[in-house]
């Protein structure tokens, strides 16, 4: 049964509920690359690294600190992962299911994935924030490959619909609130750790893509198989290969993330605050 991680879930299950003997929150947050620092705003109780969560790999990438932080943001009870495993890491594709999968056995049913995206449209420069309104799985992976794990879900399930509709509205609610603007659009995931080429922008672009990153479509196929529902935030860091007139780096994305930072956690504070509200998540 080790294909199916259940022994690293359990582990990992055990070894948070030992470190945390609070109440568990029903809604989890994860942190892009530069975009950790969101944990200042949470009322902490417990900091558990990744490390002493035998299930969880390791993050080895500058910009993510590799640790979950329990607590409240305002009134909402939250579970963050400060920081994520990516496939171009070169763990296999199904432990990026071990960190969601322990997410939902202690009992969180909603999954807020950020991350750092490249923009294929002009009127999205850096600095722009996206909601995510569907993906565009190109990294050629998928963490449920393999044996079905039936107890988590079903082999073969509806992706319509993937970043949940109401959860989008609420975000859009907040964007109005806090007077952020927020955009919307496709995400599409490239395996990494390469920037893309020139060439595969275009082809991006015309395929429907709005932006591209390295993450979060294996976190949402994970989280939507085992029933959670999901939204997806881009910050828009660069415009993407071949559309503007300077080399990427990973550095950029960090720097530009960083400007963005202020928008994305009023935001964020913002949508958690209408999440305590509605008598989903009370
Ligand atoms: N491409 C892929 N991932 C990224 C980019 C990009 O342009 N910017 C930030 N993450």
């Amino acid at each position: 049964m080790t294909d199916l991680r259940r022994d690293e879930i359990a582990r990992s299950v055990t070894a948070i509920r030992r470190a945390h003997d609070g109440d568990f929150p029903v809604v989890a947050l994860i942190l892009g690359s530069g975009l950790g620092k969101f944990g200042e705003h949470l009322k902490i109780d417990t900091i558990i690294p990744y490390a002493d969560v035998p299930g969880f790999p390791v993050s080895t990438v500058v910009g993510h600190e590799g640790r979950l932080l329990i607590g409240r943001a305002g009134r909402l009870p939250l579970i963050c992962m400060q920081g994520r495993m990516h496939l171009y890491e070169g763990y296999p594709a199904q432990d990026l299911a071990i960190p969601i999968r322990t997410l939902r056995a202690l009992g969180v049913n909603a999954l807020i994935i950020t991350n750092a995206a490249g923009s294929l449209r002009t009127e999205m420069p850096p600095g722009t924030l996206m909601a995510l309104t569907d993906h565009i799985n190109m990294s050629s992976q998928n963490p449920l490959i393999g044996p079905n794990d039936d107890d988590m879900g079903p082999r073969f399930f509806d992706m319509s619909d993937a970043y949940d509709p109401d959860l989008r509205d609420a975000l859009m609610r907040a964007a109005k609130e806090t007077g952020v603007d927020v955009s919307s659009g496709v995400y599409l995931q490239a395996s990494g750790p390469n920037f893309e080429t020139p060439a595969e922008v275009r082809m991006f672009a015309q395929w429907g893509a709005d932006a591209v990153g390295m993450s979060t479509v294996p976190e949402c196929l994970v989280a939507r198989h085992c029933g959670m529902r999901v939204a997806g935030l881009s910050v828009i860091t660069n415009m993407a290969a071949g559309l503007s007139n300077h080399a990427l780096s990973h550095q950029e994305t960090l720097d530009e993330a960083e400007k963005a930072y202020g928008k994305m956690s009023a935001l964020l504070l913002s949508f958690f605050n209408d999440l305590a509200s509605s008598a989903h998540h009370a």
